[in-house]
């Protein structure tokens, strides 16, 4: 993408490797990546480019920060480094440990109305298991052996009509469970939450509150996205590419049962409720 970065430091004696200013703290499944990868649009954005799981780890936290900012990616004085790794969000130990490394640092939480991102995880959590089974996808298996996935219905909600409150693509939605021990370790101001139903449908709204959130001139604009129908979502353009994120973001997911998702709306109601009050904002998501 930026070649220039990777220019001998003779060249460029400023750039190096800096801790991230900010950090895409969560929630899996509701556009961390995007969210990322459209920040990384800004020239005065630098990304880490996987997920480095430093803060919830315990083999990598004990390695130390400077593993951690040997993880980074070089920046000049003035850019903003951001990593993301959505598991930070749902760690007990991640909110003090981000603090005790710096206790201004800007964080993003990013949030989809939850029985969505339940069915987001349910998908995906699918596709990892069919990839990972010793015969391999369906169609190498022998027919006679292969069990059937449970569907999500099956998951959620036990035989006789109860929640499966403990299943953990609905454990997670529950976002007040794991938000409140954030707001005891940072203020609520230094946390912007991005509504990740928008991202998808008007990222460049979305995008702009964090450029004022982070600091940044406002640099971002339709002109970085095209919507693309055969992917079905917006796509990033740059000065020197088009692109639109891997297949395994923004898969189809599985007809679900309307009288499992009102069950599952009527049950987060509740629950939103509290993460509305924690934040101070509403979502206005359908109960
Ligand atoms: P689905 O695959 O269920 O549609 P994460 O990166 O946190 O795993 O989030 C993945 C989700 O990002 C996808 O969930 C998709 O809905 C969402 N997303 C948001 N903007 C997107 C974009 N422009 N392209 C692809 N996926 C996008």
């Amino acid at each position: 993408h930026r070649p220039v970065l990777v220019l001998p430091r003779r060249l460029y004696p400023t750039a190096a490797r800096r801790l991230p200013q900010a950090i895409i703290m969560g929630v899996r499944k509701c556009g961390t990546r995007a969210l990322l990868e459209m920040l990384y649009l800004h020239p005065m954005v630098q990304k880490a480019s996987g997920e480095v799981h430093f803060f919830d780890r315990d083999e990598n936290y004990n390695k130390g920060l400077e593993w951690y900012r040997m993880q980074m990616p070089h920046s000049y004085p003035g850019q903003i480094t951001i990593e993301k790794s959505p598991s930070y969000f749902v760690t007990p130990e991640v909110p003090e440990r981000i603090r005790a490394m710096n206790s201004s640092i800007k964080l993003l939480l990013i949030v989809r109305e939850p029985v969505t991102r339940a069915i987001s995880d349910y998908t995906q959590l699918r596709a990892n298991a069919v990839a990972a089974s010793p015969s391999g996808p369906p169609l190498a298996a022998p027919v006679a052996a292969a069990q059937p996935p449970k569907s999500f219905e099956q998951l959620a909600v036990f035989p006789n009509g109860t929640i499966n409150e403990a299943y953990r693509p609905l454990a997670i939605s529950v976002y007040h469970n794991y938000l409140h021990r954030w707001l005891e370790a940072f203020p609520r101001e230094q946390i912007l939450i991005v509504n990740g139903d928008l991202l998808i449908e008007d990222p460049v709204s979305q995008v702009q509150k964090i450029e004022t959130f982070l600091g940044l001139e406002p640099r971002i604009g339709t002109h970085n996205f095209y919507f693309n129908e055969t992917k079905g979502f917006y796509c990033l353009r740059n000065e020197t590419s088009d692109r639109c994120l891997r297949e395994t973001k923004g898969r189809k997911h599985p007809r679900v049962d309307a009288n499992v998702i009102s069950k599952l709306r009527r049950y987060f109601g509740e629950h939103n409720q509290k993460f509305y009050e924690l934040i101070g904002e509403e979502m206005g998501w359908p109960e």
